[in-house]
């Protein structure tokens, strides 16, 4: 195999890794947080509903977590495998972080751990939930320290290059670059987002294959709520990232935007298609880049003349911000109606087509977290370290990363597959219906027994 083919598969094996990787993860951030409120609302308000949402949560989340440890180490290892230079010269510098998602990890397990096997040996179902607050902690620290890493990639600072020796290595300067703000809290963010959106789609969908047990309505009403909560959140980070990318990285911003000439008044391109440099068949807002790019409608915006032709970055990654943004906005208007209908008592947002549309809400969060990912990482090419490095430069030259590619396709596939035939059979066996009764039976059991005692 030659260098080129080389470099090839390595990006195709990274390529597929870290998109298998980040549906597990996003899940293993945000549903701690959702486990946790829906037992904090349990306990407040004294409803088991609730807090049998978490238990059920938490059961599931453990499967998933499995599959993102796999996948999570299988990046660690393709990172030193694949682009050995790149590690090389960033790993000097940007290991703190590195080392640091791994003790967040470890924080997080053992006291998942332990919060599993106390489910009932707390009188006071507080202190039991006192033990969720380090998962949820160390689930969303894995992911600001990971983030950390790629913001790196975008923005490096914190070292000089003299005769490509690193010298003058600050990791602390390296870790608070300027990419660091908004990445860290838009991936955190979308994650919460998407896990709400995911649980709130099987809520509906269950609701929608004749369960109208009053458990689904509740979860479907919180997980709404949540998501309404984040995706604003998300859509608010998403604005800052973006004047982010106009101030450290414009290449990033105009080539998703077609942005081809420097200047004000900028508008932003919707959809559309390229005919050269003829954008056609856009929607077309005007000022629109201008304020997301600087908060001001006739601010300038640099466009790509202003970039060597070899250090743009491809210009499909138009569409992949745009399924990003259009997803983002839907999910606030469908949870958004969804909110204001309940306070209004709006039927429709009862009614079958709107179920489902909650229901096709979960798997569009998941393709939104895909594209962003897709954008960021496509926006930096040819770049792996922004300026220092290029792509190539920073590949394998081993003649069998083909191999690999096939065979951590097929641990993929298996993964994948055997995750979602677990969890089907997990809760299919144990439907909530037989749950709620069976744990009445226990408690009228143990309520039987006390009085006897007494
Ligand atoms: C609604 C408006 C949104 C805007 C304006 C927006 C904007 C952006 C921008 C500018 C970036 C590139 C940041 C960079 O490379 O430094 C980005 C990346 C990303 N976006 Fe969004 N986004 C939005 C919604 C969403 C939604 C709904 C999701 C997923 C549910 C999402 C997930 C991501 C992810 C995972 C990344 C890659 C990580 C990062 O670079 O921050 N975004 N977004």
């Amino acid at each position: 195999m030659g260098n080129e083919e080389s470099v090839f598969f390595s990006r195709v094996l990274t390529e597929l890794t870290l998109s298998f990787h980040i549906i597990y993860a996003t899940i293993g951030v945000g549903v701690p947080l959702m486990i946790m409120i829906a037992q904090w609302v349990g306990i407040k308000k004294n409803d088991e509903h609730y807090i049998l949402l978490a238990r059920r949560w938490a059961r599931g989340f453990v499967i998933t977590v499995a599959v993102g440890v796999v996948t999570g180490t299988a990046i660690g290892m393709q990172l030193s495998l694949l682009w050995p230079n790149f590690m090389e010269l960033a790993g000097q510098v940007i290991a703190l972080p590195l080392f640091m998602e791994t003790f967040a990890f470890f924080f997080e397990a053992i006291f998942l751990g332990i919060y599993l096997y106390t489910w009932d040996r707390f009188d006071n179902q507080k202190k039991h939930l006192l033990l969720l607050v380090p998962v949820a902690l160390g689930a969303s620290f894995s992911a600001v320290f990971i983030t950390i890493v790629n913001a790196f990639m975008n923005a490096p600072q914190g070292f000089d290059l003299v005769d490509g020796e690193l010298v003058n290595i600050q990791p602390l300067v390296a870790m608070f670059n300027p990419a660091m703000p908004t990445k860290v809290a838009h991936v955190v963010i979308t994650a919460y987002m998407t896990s709400a959106f995911i649980l709130a789609a099987i809520a509906a969908f269950r609701l929608l294959k004749g369960s109208d047990h009053v458990y689904h309505k509740k979860a479907l009403f919180l997980t709404m709520k949540l998501g309404l909560i984040f995706s604003i959140g998300a859509a608010i980070i998403g604005d800052f990232s973006g004047k982010y990318l106009a101030e450290y990285q414009p290449e990033k911003l105009a080539a998703a935007e077609w942005h081809f000439e420097t200047e004000g008044e900028a508008p932003l391109m919707l959809y559309g298609v390229l005919d050269g440099q003829e954008v056609k068949y856009a929607i077309t807002i005007p000022y629109a880049l201008s304020i997301l790019a600087h908060s001001d409608p006739t601010a300038e915006v640099i466009g790509l003349n202003e970039f060597p032709e070899d250090e743009i970055p491809p210009l499909y990654i138009h569409y992949l911000f745009d399924t990003m943004v259009t997803i983002g906005m839907l999910m606030i208007m469908v949870s958004g109606l969804y909110w204001l209908g309940k306070h209004m008592r709006w039927r429709f947002i009862h009614s079958r087509w709107y179920r489902w549309l909650i229901v096709a809400g979960g798997p569009l969060t998941v393709i939104a977290i895909e594209a962003g990912w897709w954008y960021a990482e496509v926006g930096r090419q040819p770049w792996i370290l922004r300026d220092i490095m290029k792509v190539p430069e920073a590949a394998t030259t081993s003649g069998h990363v083909d191999t690999m590619l096939y065979l951590f396709a097929t641990l993929y596939l298996i993964l994948g597959v055997g995750s979602v035939v677990v969890l089907r059979r997990m809760f299919r066996k144990n439907p909530v219906e037989r749950e709620i009764a069976d744990r009445e039976a226990e408690v009228r059991e143990g309520t039987r027994k006390g009085g006897d005692h007494r």
